[in-house]
């Protein structure tokens, strides 16, 4: 028995000197453990009488309960000791001077199409899209543009060289009219959705790229007729110039899915090497450029679409975002729009942190 008390005296004080989780469990394995004394002495009641054992075992009993005891709160103080340390090292330093500024910006074409769909939605349109690989029935046939139709050969296509499972042509889509085909085919009338994206045709300078963006729009419901239509381009673009003297020209022209069909032109000044928007075309020191095309919807058109052309009319309107993003922001050369050169887009991208809002600015430079 004396034996047993100073092996319980050297463990526990081996155990109140262990500082790591480690020297615990080395004490742990050696007192009650398979082979640990406590186990070996508490084997050893086997062979005792049962007097004897009276006595012993609830001894080694106690001796057991103590060592355990002690094993488990020295286990507690250590892993309260650790955490608190944790805690005490992992503090943040509010002192410390924040990150360099974000480095990535903005592109001005996503940046007009931000505030676009934020003026559009002021008047109630949503937004739709669709997809620019395009089958030709949704590019050509459905916007009145059948196989011989001479307009097409003026889109300069990109055509796949496999055709769809119908056994249709495939192409990149060369406007974004054919999201008009989809949206209401989808939807049916009334409708009123905008649908900027992406277009492609094989044209290249410095005012042409092979792939460009156009903003579509498209309104059908009863009695619309084109005063709606001059309204709303020219609510649209005081809006997006942020300038009330916006003068638009409406000009007699020609597409196959709009009849009447007119162009979009709009007057600007030169100030420097710079194109002003604002004013009368005709004015002095004045001029027009061209934004897009528009006309009221052509009937066969909302009949292929599947709506009734005696119930319901529309006005629809096609207008290049990189064009009208050159001359909101001042860029002159559309190539760079597309050369992902950094100094380029430093100086020309927008911050993310500046959302076009109505009540912020659509459009104001950081
Ligand atoms: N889709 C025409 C183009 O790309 C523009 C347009 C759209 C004209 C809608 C009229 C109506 O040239």
């Amino acid at each position: 028995m004396t034996e047993l008390t100073d092996q319980k005296q050297t463990t526990l004080a081996a155990i109140a000197a262990a500082t790591t989780l480690d020297a615990l469990e080395e004490q742990r394995v050696g007192a009650l453990g398979k082979k640990g004394w406590v186990s070996l002495a508490l084997k050893t009641l086997g062979q005792m009488s049962p007097d004897e054992r009276k006595d012993a075992a609830p001894a080694i009993q106690a001796v057991r309960a103590e060592v355990a005891d002690a094993l488990d709160a020295r286990k507690t103080a250590l892993e309260t000791a650790a955490l608190e340390a944790q805690l005490a090292s992992e503090t943040i330093d509010l002192t410390l001077p924040p990150p360099a500024a974000a480095k990535g910006s903005i592109h001005p074409v996503s940046q007009v199409m931000d505030e676009l769909a934020e003026i559009f939605a002021d008047l109630g349109f949503a937004v739709a899209t669709g997809p620019e690989i395009e089958d030709d029935w949704h590019n050509f046939t459905a916007l009145n543009m059948d196989e011989s139709h001479p307009a097409r050969a003026m889109h300069d296509t990109f055509y796949f060289p496999d055709k769809s499972a119908d056994g249709g042509e495939m192409l990149l889509r060369t406007h974004t009219s054919p999201v008009q085909i989809r949206s209401m085919k989808d939807q049916g009338a009334p409708i009123r959705i905008i649908a900027p994206g992406r277009v492609y045709r094989s044209d290249s300078d410095a005012t042409h790229t092979p792939m460009f963006h156009q903003v579509e729009g498209l309104v059908v419901d009863r009695d619309i007729h084109l005063g709606h239509l001059k309204w709303t381009l020219e609510t649209f673009f005081k809006a997006f110039f942020e300038r009330e003297d916006i003068v638009l020209r409406l000009r007699p022209s020609y597409f196959p899915f709009t009849e009447p069909s007119v162009e979009v032109d709009v007057g600007y000044s030169n100030e420097g090497d710079r194109r002003v928007v604002g004013g009368h075309g005709d004015a002095e020191g004045h001029d027009w450029m061209e934004l897009g095309g528009s006309g009221m919807v052509n009937r066969r058109v909302l009949e292929m679409a599947g709506v009734d052309p005696d119930e319901y009319q529309g006005f629809a309107f096609g207008l290049g975002i990189d064009r009208i993003a050159m001359l909101k922001y001042g860029m002159n050369d559309l190539r760079a729009f597309f050369d992902g050169d950094p100094r380029w887009l430093q100086h020309y991208g927008f911050s993310p942190f500046d959302q076009p809002t109505l009540s912020g600015g659509v459009g104001v430079r950081p």
